[in-house]
């Protein structure tokens, strides 16, 4: 269990809705998951956070299993959902799953970076998912040019870079911990040849993201916005961005299962 992640993000759990909750990427990241993630279908949630996603989904008639590592995020979860969402304070990379129980699995906004590797993802998916269900991913992205931009005209070359170390690290509530950057070629080798990938979006490349809305006082990002939807949506550039969502369908074949 790493510790430094559950003690940061317990840290945060009072203030996570004030900061990151409602934002447009959050949004845009549900237009995608509402399209596979149907009423009656029951979904898994993998670092849940306080919530906000199991919530929107119960709210459509999706059955959600929550689980986070922290137990203020998932009490603040609770508070939240009554019951609504089944929940438990759980690490992803030992979470028990019962066999071909779920429909869809779901994380989102960097949960999976917090994971060294990935090879826990191909076990769980390959146990818990039934055929044809779909994996709806939001990690962080090894270049965000905004913010390389931002760290280089501030002289902070090191930083510009920072994405770029493995590990990498991460400050949250004075808790420094280790995050990692996947590629979509790690996660296509966690999830294994029996999932396809069918659809790669970035999350802002050249536009402020929650945390950097200060810089949106520029101008210049008006201009910058059609090359940022260009960038986001071009399978080539999306990973060149804060998130990407990328989606993969189980396409079980025989002798598959791990
Ligand atoms: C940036 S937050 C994202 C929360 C939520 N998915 C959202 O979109 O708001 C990352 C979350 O992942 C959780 N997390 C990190 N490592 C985890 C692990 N190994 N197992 C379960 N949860 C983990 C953290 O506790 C934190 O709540």
């Amino acid at each position: 269990m790493n510790t430094s992640v559950r003690q940061a993000f317990d840290r945060h759990a009072s203030v996570y809705d004030q900061v990151f909750t409602s934002s447009q990427i959050r949004s845009e990241v549900w237009e995608i998951a509402d399209r596979l993630f149907f009423p009656g279908a029951h979904v898994l949630d993998l670092g849940c956070g306080t919530g906000e996603d199991s919530m929107h989904f119960a709210s459509r008639g999706v059955a959600v299993t929550a689980i986070d590592l922290s137990p203020k995020m998932i009490s603040r979860l609770e508070a939240k959902a009554h019951g609504l969402v089944r929940t438990k304070v759980a690490g992803m990379e030992t979470f028990a799953a019962a066999e071909r129980e779920f429909d869809g699995i779901f994380s989102n906004f960097g949960a999976l970076n917090c994971s060294p590797d990935l090879a826990w993802l191909g076990k769980l998916v390959h146990r818990a998912l039934k055929p044809g269900s779909h994996v709806v991913l939001t990690t962080m992205g090894r270049f965000y040019p905004l913010e390389s931009a931002v760290f280089l005209l501030k002289f902070q070359f090191r930083q510009a870079m920072r994405r770029l170390h493995r590990p990498a690290t991460a400050m949250v509530e004075g808790v420094r911990f280790d995050v990692y950057y996947h590629s979509v070629r790690a996660i296509r080798a966690a999830l294994g040849p029996d999932f396809e990938l069918k659809q790669l979006v970035g999350l802002r490349s050249l536009l402020p993201v929650p945390g950097l809305e200060h810089l949106e006082r520029f101008g210049v990002f008006k201009y910058l916005r059609p090359i940022d939807r260009l960038l986001c949506s071009n399978p080539l550039t999306a990973t060149w961005s804060d998130h990407f969502v990328s989606v993969w369908q189980f396409r079980e074949t025989q002798g598959s299962a791990l």
